[in-house]
């Protein structure tokens, strides 16, 4: 039976339209996706929209419409966005959705009735855009640390969760599970700035406005985000009913989120599990953030461009790749579209393009497209010999490690590697005597082979590019089992390709 991964995105506010920011978490999710299936793994990955609250609410109103009618518009574009980029999800959750309204009450009262839930007064500093409640020290000059606009002082009848109960199990659990939180900073972030000091019960219900999931034994009160949004992770697995499929796929085995949720992942979600009596996610990964000019790009500041014209402009794979290549994955990294232009000519364009279009072209000018191995080596051929055999060892280890740019990177010396060497042993001045042919040939044949190879690793991460290569070299087996079974005989067609990438024009 194949083992089991499950991957998740945050469920991101559909409070306006989304931007490069929730694209290059949902691509990174999908790139390990698609990597676990081609390594034979049952993959389940998730992804949603987390669409209840004041601010979306306050947004439909100024709008003129329904919370509902404003969501629907904003999801239906986000399912579009993602269809353009290729993000293979098997289930997109929306916190709307009528099952996961239940089964939310459902965890709702069965949390409440065992006592881990109970009702109390809120009072708080609040910020209306962010949704956030803060504390004093929290606040930088008096203002919302993450958008620095004003907070106001909310009293309100409140339902609890009682987090303060789990301080120290979360501890415990923290250190006899050191792979839980990733990368290691962040852990040490939660440890020193948030459970250490202790651990406050968290307000999970409102009655200062609707549009929430109502409490069922409590009507005036709607269940305030944390116990709605997270559980999205449970329900749609049929939790609180032990189905097959929560059986099947809980825990989850990665949860990928922006560092600025990461407590929640790892405070407040890890103590609602406890308490729910159900074991907890193995990975949390809170990745940076990209950032536009010195900022983060955001909603609330409008500092973004549709994600879909960069795609019109220069294609899906070239912004894919750009969200997994440019950013070591876990710290903060610049988006500009001048960045995006260089790193497709220089990658795509320059390193991958080139080479293949150079190396069927000379498949079919030599050899009418059909190219075989006659076997006649020089040492010359080792090293590229030797590097396309490690690399599935080299990406296997990268992915492990969630080290993305790096498992690009060794793809992409690969085919660094093939493109010197056919400066060095020069085709175009063997193809000039017969007496060549068949070295020739074998020097074809270990380009196609590497390329094929790499073309295969490059699935997960840019899908349709590596699909085209894949079906100019007529490969049909594309999973990882089959990488190292060498094709015996190419037939390109005679058929010239068409470029990969076109050259953009920097200014
Ligand atoms: N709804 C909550 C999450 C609930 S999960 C149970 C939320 N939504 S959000 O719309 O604000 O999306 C947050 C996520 O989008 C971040 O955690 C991150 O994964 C992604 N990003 C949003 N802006 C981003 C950047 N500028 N850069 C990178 N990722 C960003 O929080």
């Amino acid at each position: 039976m194949k083992e089991k991964y499950y991957i998740t995105t945050p469920i991101y506010y559909p409070s306006a339209e989304f931007h490069i920011g929730h694209c290059y978490t949902t691509i990174i999710a999908d790139a390990i996706a698609r990597y676990k299936r081609l390594s034979g793994f049952d993959v389940f990955f998730q992804t949603g929209t987390d669409e209840h609250g004041l601010k979306i609410e306050n947004k439909a109103k100024e709008a003129g419409v329904t919370p509902k009618e404003y969501v629907d518009k904003i999801i239906e574009n986000a399912k579009d966005l993602w269809n353009r980029l290729n993000i293979s999800y098997d289930f997109f959750i929306r916190t709307t959705d009528d099952f996961h309204v239940k089964k939310v009450q459902e965890i709702f009262k069965k949390l409440y009735d065992q006592g881990d839930i109970y009702k109390g007064e809120y009072k708080g500093l609040y910020c209306v855009p962010c949704e956030s409640f803060w504390t004093e020290t929290q606040l930088v000059n008096g203002k919302c640390p993450d958008c620095g606009r004003d907070v106001s002082v909310v009293t309100e009848e409140a339902y609890f969760f009682k987090l303060s109960k789990y301080q120290k199990k979360l501890e415990e659990y923290y250190e006899t599970h050191p792979d839980f939180i990733e990368p290691v900073s962040r852990k040490n972030e939660m440890l020193n700035n948030f459970i250490r000091p202790g651990l406050e019960d968290l307000c999970v219900s409102r009655t200062s406005f609707k549009w929430g999931i109502p409490v069922t034994f409590d009507e005036k009160h709607v269940i305030y985000v944390w116990i709605d949004a997270l559980t999205n992770y449970i329900t749609s697995l049929g939790y609180p009913d032990i189905t097959p499929e929560f059986k099947k796929y809980w825990p989850a085995d990665l949860h990928l989120v922006g560092k600025e949720i990461v407590r929640f992942h790892t405070i407040i979600w890890p103590a609602i599990l406890m308490a729910l009596g159900i074991e907890l996610p193995k990975q949390v990964f809170g990745h940076g953030w990209l950032i536009i000019d010195g900022g983060k790009i955001s909603k609330s500041l409008g500092n973004y461009k549709d994600p879909r014209e960069y795609i019109d402009a220069y294609g899906v794979d070239a912004v894919r790749y750009f969200a997994l290549r440019e950013v070591p994955f876990g710290s903060d990294g610049t988006f500009s579209e001048k960045a995006l232009i260089t790193r497709t000519n220089s990658d795509l364009c320059n390193i991958l393009g080139n080479l293949v279009s150079r190396t069927i072209q000379m498949g079919i000018k030599y050899f009418e497209g059909n190219v075989t191995n006659p076997n006649v080596s020089e040492d010359i051929d080792q090293d590229l010999l030797d590097s396309t055999s490690n690399l599935q060892a080299q990406v296997s280890e990268k992915m492990n490690e969630l080290k993305i740019n790096e498992a690009l990177e060794c793809i992409f010396d690969v085919l660094r590697k093939c493109n010197k060497y056919i400066d060095d042993t020069a085709p175009w001045a063997l193809a000039k005597e017969d007496a060549n042919k068949n070295r020739l040939e074998t020097i074809i044949y270990n380009l196609l082979e590497s390329i094929r190879v790499c073309a295969l690793f490059l699935q997960p991460f840019i899908p349709e590019t590596a699909d085209k290569i894949l079906t100019s070299l007529k490969v049909n087996n594309r999973d990882f089992d089959n990488v190292y079974t060498p094709v015996s005989r190419y037939e390109l067609g005679l058929e010239k390709p068409a470029n990969l990438f076109e050259r953009i024009k920097e200014d």
